[in-house]
Formats: structure tokens, sequence, C-alpha cells
């Protein structure tokens, strides 16, 4: 049920949180979740905040998020925090998203690896300034060896960069002799990319109500099941990550062959 302001009330959200836990099916869980976090800026708009504070909000969302998928058992969440095209919005944004992400990562640190969260970013990471990079680095090494949920944080990403390095990269293996062009396989470009260990999405979940791929994870998504919300990220509730479980849950998936069930 929706209040008359169009906000869940919160007995009803967590009414429908129980409900939907005991609905899904434990033994189909998406093993790894990525999420384009969209409507930190109009979230703030709304409420005649800064677009600043609508990203605060969105770190919240994120807390809750990374709990839910790990009590949910998925294995990685990864998360857009950033894209290539970040770059282009007012310095003051930029510098404040990058603000934000120092001042989380060292007031969070010793959560996630309390809560056995495994930290890991992806993404021209060189490219970053140097308080970020010293900043991941510190977490990635805090909690390299957890194990209960990995958290993937896209960081300065972009699809079609990540794809224009891996050639750039295999290029070069090809041209020192160390691969030639015809054991080129899918298999051998994957090794190349950001983070060639994990295993592609299975659910990619977009919030704040468009319906696109803003250059996240091109190559990965291949056959990933989309779901699509038009809740502002700051929103973002744990039932709204056990709606888009179950609407996964309810979908046929085929990887392109026939369904002979
Ligand atoms: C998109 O909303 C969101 C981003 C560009 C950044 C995501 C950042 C956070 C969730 C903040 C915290 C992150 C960390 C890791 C500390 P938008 O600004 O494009 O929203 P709009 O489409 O409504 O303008």
């Amino acid at each position: 049920m929706r209040t008359t302001t169009g906000y869940d009330a919160p007995g009803d959200l967590a009414q429908r949180e129980a409900l939907l836990r005991a609905a899904l099916d434990p033994l189909r869980i998406p093993r790894h979740v990525a999420i384009i976090m969209d409507g930190n800026g109009r979230w703030a708009e709304i409420r005649g905040l800064s677009r600043v504070e609508g990203h605060r909000a969105g770190r919240e969302a994120i807390r809750r998020t990374l709990e839910a998928a790990r009590e949910c058992g998925i294995e990685i969440l990864t998360l857009y925090a950033f894209s290539t095209e970040n770059w282009r919005r007012p310095p003051q944004e930029v510098q404040a998203l990058m603000d934000l992400l120092v001042e989380t990562l060292g007031r969070e640190a010793e959560e996630l690896h309390r809560n056995g969260v495994r930290f890991r970013a992806s993404g021209l990471l060189d490219e970053m300034p140097g308080a970020v990079r010293a900043a991941l680095d510190q977490v990635v090494a805090l909690t390299c060896r957890n194990t209960a949920i990995t958290l993937n944080l896209a960081l300065n990403y972009g699809g079609r960069r990540e794809l224009t390095e891996a050639a750039r990269r295999l290029a070069r293996a090809a041209a020192a002799g160390h691969v030639r062009p015809e054991d080129i396989t899918e298999e051998v470009l994957g090794r190349f990319l950001f983070a060639p260990d994990l295993p592609d999405p299975d659910l990619l979940i977009r919030t704040g109500g468009e319906q696109r791929l803003s250059n996240f994870l091109l190559w990965q998504v291949a056959y990933a099941e989309l779901y699509f919300t038009d809740v502002h990220w700051p929103d973002f509730q744990k039932v709204h990550l056990l709606e888009a479980i179950a609407s996964f849950q309810a979908r046929d998936r085929r990887f392109g062959g026939l369904d002979c069930g």
C-alpha cells in the first residue's frame, strides 16, 4: 500500500520485505548483481537540497543494499559509482563526489572488514586522484581475505573504454608474440578486462526511471536479466532489492538456447 505522499509507510515496507523473503527461492539467488545507482540529483531537487546531499543520501542506500545483498546470499555486488562521463559534471560536484568517496572509505573500512566484505574497485583507477587511489588501496588490502560478499565499486568506469583498453593490451601481447591472433577467443579477451576474475552479472538493476545501460559493463551484461525501477537511488530500500530478485526468479533464462523443459 502507498501513502498519499507516494512513499511507503515503514510498516508496509517491513511487511512486504517479510513476504518477499519468505517467497524467494534460496537456491536461485543471483550470484552477481550490478546496479546503476541513478536518481540522486532528482531526489535532492525534489526536496530542495543540493545534488551533493543527494549523493550523501545515496551513500546510505549503498549501506542498506550491501547489507540486504549479504543477507540474501548474493556473492558479488557491483555498483556504478563514477563513470568516465561523470568528469563532465560541474567541477564542484566532481570534487564533492571524490571527497565523499575518500571520507566514506576511511569511515567504513573497519565496518566493511568486520562484516566480512571483500572490497574491490574496477575502472581506470590510475586516472583517479591520488587521495582516492590511496584510500582504495587501503580498504582493498584490509579486506582482501574476506569471503561474506564482494563489493566491487566501478569507478572511473566506462564499458567502451574497458573494451578499448583490453584491445590495446591484447594487441601489445600479440605484437610481442605472446598470443596469436587466431587464438583470440572470448575467454582470452575476457582476461584483459578490468575484473577478469569476477563472473558476469546475472542481474542488472537501474534505479531512477531511465531504461538504458549508460556504458556500464557492456561486455559482461550480454546475458544479464535487466530490471528497471522508478525509485530514486537514495530511496532504494532492502525491499526493492528483494523485489528485483523476485522478478529475476520469475524469468526464464535460456542464454540463447532453447528451453527443453
Ligand atoms: C547518479 O545520480 C549517481 C552518481 C553519478 C554517483 C553515485 C554516487 C553515490 C551513490 C554516492 C556515494 C558513493 C560512494 C561510493 C561514497 P545522478 O546524480 O545522475 O542523479 P540524477 O539523474 O537524478 O541527476
